[in-house]
């Protein structure tokens, strides 16, 4: 099948600052793809590229089979954004947004109406019909600006940070939102900051470093690339004797920002652990299956994800 979005071997340079370096992706249809990685290590580029934002240097990406050089401005009916930086008029209204974008992009009036009445309706954005948007909270306008990158019905919506500025109960409202546009089979492409988020939401996870992809695949295939089923983080004064311990019992050990984890069988509960490590110093010791945070920083090795 033809993929949404194919990205090959591309290559952006801000200056003498080599940003993307050989960056390739696709994106399947009804799929939704999480690009995470360290901060500054090109995810927004990606996505601006992606959406005509920014031009790129040598490689190429196709939307659709067709290559983006050749699409023009078709290009912005296939793809829906939402970044950070939002566009919309704080002085109008949740609908009159909607209309306004629904014109910018081409929509006849009656087909406008109908696309603004369903978003509002599909978005419960009706609560605030008569809410300035410059009034709205941070949950509600991203909500907003959600919908207005759903107006024309795009084949591809990508968000980039989507829940970032948001507090708690509204990045799990947004979480909802978007996992009913996956269910409903739109096609994403996301990055976030949050582990959690990206494990929730995607089908298919791409770690980024330094431009490029260092490992993709599904959440249960980056968690197979951990060497172990589950992970004790351990709190003790003396890491160097407990490492060896849990060497010698040949466990798995990792030392991230000053914390130790061991990676274990799945096979070992919390009693199993501590009377392995008896004898050894330990204030505080907790266990859990492996997530999609220790296959980060497996394979990634940067920890300034983490929670
Ligand atoms: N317009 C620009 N001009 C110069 N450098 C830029 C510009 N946009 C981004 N960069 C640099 O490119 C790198 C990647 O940025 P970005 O794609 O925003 O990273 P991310 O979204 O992963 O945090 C960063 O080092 C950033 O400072
Ligand atoms: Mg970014």
């Amino acid at each position: 099948m033809t993929a949404v979005l194919e990205i090959d071997n591309v290559h952006k340079w801000f200056g003498s600052h080599h940003v993307l370096d050989g960056f390739s992706l696709r994106v399947g249809p009804g799929e939704v793809v999480g690009l995470l990685g360290p901060n500054g290590c090109g995810k927004s580029t990606v996505l601006n590229i992606v959406s005509k934002l920014l031009s790129f240097d040598d490689g190429q990406v196709r939307l659709m089979g067709e290559p983006l050089s050749e699409l023009g401005h078709r290009a912005r009916g296939i793809v829906g954004v939402c970044s950070q930086h939002c566009a919309l008029y704080p002085d109008l209204l949740p609908a009159e947004n909607l209309r306004f974008f629904a014109r910018l992009y081409g929509l006849s009036d009656k087909e406008g109406t109908q696309r603004v009445a369903e978003l509002m309706r599909s978005f419960e954005l009706d609560h605030f019909a008569s809410t300035r948007v410059g009034q709205l909270s941070g949950g509600w306008k991203q909500r907003l600006h959600l919908a207005v990158s759903l107006i024309h019905r795009p084949k591809l919506l990508v968000l980039d940070e989507p829940t970032a500025a948001v507090d708690l109960e509204a990045r799990m409202d947004l979480w909802r939102l978007i996992e009913g546009l996956r269910d409903s089979g739109t096609t994403l492409l996301l990055t976030s900051h949050h582990l959690v988020e990206a494990q929730r939401l995607c089908s298919r996870v791409a770690l980024m470093r330094s431009g490029k992809v260092v490992a993709e695949g599904s959440v249960p295939e980056l968690l197979a690339r951990v060497p172990g089923q589950a992970v004790a983080k351990v709190q003790s004064e003396d890491h160097a004797a407990l490492m060896q311990r849990a060497l010698d019992l040949g466990w798995t050990v990792r030392q991230h920002t000053g914390q130790l984890r061991l990676l274990l069988p799945g096979d070992l509960g919390l009693r199993d652990i501590v009377e392995a490590l008896d004898g050894t110093q330990v204030s505080a010791v907790s266990v859990q299956a492996v997530t999609l945070e220790d296959a980060y920083l497996e394979l990634v090795g940067d920890s300034s994800l983490l929670g």
